[in-house]
């Protein structure tokens, strides 16, 4: 099998739809790849940081990305993160570096250091594709392209669990808020923005489960004849 017949699942789509939780179960459930596209992006973010790189110099930065030194080992818990032979599994998913990801991910030479990688993941027996731009740029020619999303009230509502199962105090009014900010400034960027492929299937996981959700997409791939 050559690298382009390896079949790709592209599921792009805002935080909060449940993008994470339905792509780690379909990898598992099909014995496929994980890419967390996302995760690249905090790890540049996170890498960027540490040795003290503006953010906005976007060639210092976009060389980071070319070169990260980053490993993804899987283990019975999901997969762990390796920077630099530091375990940053959990640091990258802090607040802290998902405002370090976002403002990397705006910069255009970084997308592109960061495309090849991506690529790289398409492995035998098929990739699952987690992201924002996975079927209108990395995996254009992907059999199935699905494009998740859900209400802004509803993922608030998410966050809101998330954080306060956590201990962390937040206000639900201005979750939502945040999320409606942050879904305006990225389907307007310039580079990259967040809309669906025009062959993507749209899911609104409002009032679905995640294994409803799984259960639909895996629909789509027994369709296009993947399985
Ligand atoms: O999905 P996430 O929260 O881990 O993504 C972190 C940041 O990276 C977020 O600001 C969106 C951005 N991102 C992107 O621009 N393109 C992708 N393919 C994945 C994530």
């Amino acid at each position: 099998m050559t690298d382009q017949q390896t079949p790709v699942i592209a599921v792009d789509g805002p935080s909060g739809a449940g993008k994470g939780t339905v792509c780690a179960r379909l990898a598992a459930a099909l014995g496929w790849q994980l890419l967390d596209s996302g995760a690249l992006y905090r790890i540049t973010g996170l890498a960027a940081g540490r040795k003290g790189i503006a953010l906005d110099d976007e060639s210092a930065v976009s060389r980071i990305a070319a070169a990260l030194d980053v490993r993804f080992e899987p283990t019975s818990e999901g997969v762990r993160v390796i920077l630099e032979g530091d375990d940053v599994t959990t640091t990258i998913r802090t607040e802290e570096v998902g405002s370090l990801a976002s403002q990397v991910a705006a910069l255009p030479a970084v997308r592109d250091a960061l495309l090849q990688r991506q690529r790289d993941f398409r492995a035998p027996p098929g990739v699952i594709a987690d992201g924002r731009d996975m079927g209108t740029v990395v995996f254009t020619d992907a059999p199935v392209k699905v494009f998740l999303t859900a209400s802004a009230e509803e993922r608030g509502r998410r966050r809101y669990k998330q954080l306060t199962e956590k201990g962390i105090s937040a206000s639900l009014p201005a979750l939502i808020e945040d999320i409606r900010a942050r879904d305006e400034r990225d389907s307007n960027r310039a580079v990259a923005p967040l809309k669906p492929a025009q062959d993507a299937v749209l899911i609104d996981s409002t009032s679905m489960s995640i294994e409803e959700v799984c259960d639909q997409v895996m629909n789509l791939v027994r369709t296009a004849g993947l399985i």
